[in-house]
């Protein structure tokens, strides 16, 4: 396995690279991508910088340049639905380009010639995603975030959620907006602006990904103001700590062979 792990921000990759065991900097058109091990998992970090196309061809170059067989991303993003809080986790069960409609010449949402709207990540991996960060929660949270900033940031409780996430080149600071894609789509828990791009990669390409994100903000007008002191001093932490559980258990339980990410 060669784990390729996307962060579309530096902040939300801190720390990765500097855990990495040898670590080689290798640069390929715009981007620095840094591989080594961590905890002893073959793994190959990069920021994708933000937005689809973005991250699209990131992903691409992880798995066409540098090999990798699995693809990781974690990050940050707004929140939904009302269930879900700043500080808590969504591990996505499903993706959706919320700002794709070449309707009418095809039904809204769905990605043209593919006969698709939504894309499932692998199954397997997701899991284990999602155990690490339950664990995470449980076992990790109070040390790895001081009191002040749980008190500052109101982490009560942060919960996982398992979802639909949709992705979209747009930050989301608009409760109009929001309520119109929830009626659009039904059991949307985040929404953020890589996830579905990497997806729609990883689907053409057969390659397993999970992705991981912090809910940050609520996606409505208070979305911006302290987005980036959250990244840094909460959501690196979870990424961080997150990883590095799901790369312990990948070490001691590797992956069954399958490549079940797919599309509906
Ligand atoms: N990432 C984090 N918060 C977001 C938002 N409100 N909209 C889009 N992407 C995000």
């Amino acid at each position: 396995m060669r784990l390729g792990i996307i962060s579309a921000l530096q902040e939300e990759q801190a720390g990765l690279v500097e855990a990495m065991r040898g670590p080689s900097r290798l640069i390929h058109g715009k981007r620095e991508y840094f591989a080594g091990h961590l905890w002893e998992i073959d793994a190959v970090c990069v920021l994708s910088r933000i937005g689809k196309v973005a991250a699209a061809m990131t992903a691409t170059t992880l798995v066409e340049k540098f090999g990798v067989t699995h693809i990781l991303f974690t990050g940050v993003a707004g929140a939904g639905d009302k269930s879900v809080r700043v500080g808590d986790i969504v591990v996505a069960e499903s993706f959706v380009q919320h700002d794709m409609d070449a309707s009418p010449l095809f039904p809204r949402f769905e990605v043209p010639l593919t006969g698709l709207t939504h894309f499932q990540p692998d199954q397997q991996m997701a899991v284990r995603l999602s155990g690490a960060a339950h664990d995470f929660l449980e076992l990790d949270l109070l040390e790895a975030i001081s009191e002040t900033e749980r008190r500052e940031f109101r982490l009560e409780q942060p919960r996982v959620h398992r979802g639909l996430v949709a992705s979209g080149d747009q930050f989301v600071n608009d409760r109009e907006r929001l309520n119109a894609m929830n009626d659009a789509l039904p059991g949307l828990v985040a929404v953020e602006m890589e996830g579905a791009a990497v997806a729609q990669v990883c689907f053409e390409l057969g390659v397993p990904f999970a992705v991981l994100r912090t809910i940050s903000d609520n996606a409505n007008e208070n979305a911006a103001p302290d987005f980036m002191r959250f990244v840094k001093s909460v959501a690196a932490q979870y990424a961080f700590h997150i990883t590095r559980r799901m790369c312990r258990d990948l070490k001691d339980a590797p992956l069954q062979f399958s490549s079940d990410s797919a599309g509906t």
